[in-house]
């Protein structure tokens, strides 16, 4: 994994990516980026860990599917590896001039697969919200894309400096990454249609990983209505059931 991340990332033109992440707000789009002898070993672990999706459907909110840390550390190795690959970090790191690292091991999002498999699964507008003390950045990787779903970003939405919104609406095809500040990027994606498919990986990382009892409380909450199910979010445990 270190071999083959050090690979990709020295195919980049780093100020370049740099220059644009912080041009728009702190946003990157690199399409069809990681190799697909790193994707296709994902995309075997999905498959892996299909048993254990667990869905949701929160009414003018959100529906699909989720599976989250907890089973990924189980039975995903290649995307652990990817999630911690120091070099990764490093990148991720210099991108953004903040000191990341991953979630604390009882974050179910630190990493965790997205499914959107059935007409109509989607999530509207949102944050990526960090419940921590410090920052949070967000990795998207695109696995599978069969579908006419986009990743719709709204760039500089209530950006204080008044700049006016720009959208990008984005297929993340396999290998794709996108990589933002959770707090500054406004986005959704929209509704799958008919015998369609969408699945993408996850990366949180953060600035500082303490967080105080009470937003513990909530974002676990938030995490058993909208994602993972009461008993994965609290017990720590890998689970989930099939709806
Ligand atoms: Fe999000």
């Amino acid at each position: 994994m270190a071999t083959e991340v050090g690979r990709a990332l020295a195919g980049l033109d780093i100020e370049m990516v740099k220059k644009t992440y912080w041009e728009q707000n702190e946003f990157i789009h690199l399409d069809r980026w990681l190799p697909a002898s790193i994707v296709d070993r994902i995309v075997a672990e999905v498959e892996r860990v299909r048993p254990a999706v667990h869905r949701n459907y929160i009414p003018r909110h959100k529906k699909g599917g989720s599976v989250s840390y907890y089973t990924l550390v189980e039975q995903a190795p290649t995307i652990l590896a990817l999630y911690r690959a120091p070099a990764f970090i490093r990148f991720l790191t210099e991108l953004t001039n903040q000191p990341l690292q991953p979630c604390p091991e009882t974050d179910p999002h630190s990493c965790a697969l997205y499914f959107y498999t059935e007409p109509g699964d989607h999530i509207g507008f949102h944050y990526d919200t960090s419940y921590y003390k410090g920052g949070r950045y967000t990795v998207l990787v695109g696995l599978i894309e069969r579908s006419s779903s986009r990743l719709v970003c709204q760039l500089f939405k209530n950006d204080p400096s008044g700049r006016p919104i720009m959208e990008r609406r984005l297929a993340t095809y396999p290998g794709t990454l996108v990589a933002f500040n959770g707090d500054k990027l406004w986005h959704a994606i929209t509704p799958l249609a008919d015998n369609e498919e969408r699945v993408s990986l996850t990366l949180e990382y953060v600035t500082d990983p303490s967080m105080t009892p009470f937003k513990r409380l909530f974002s676990n909450l938030k995490d058993s209505f909208a994602y993972f199910g009461l008993k994965t979010v609290f017990t720590g445990r890998a689970g989930g059931s099939r709806r």
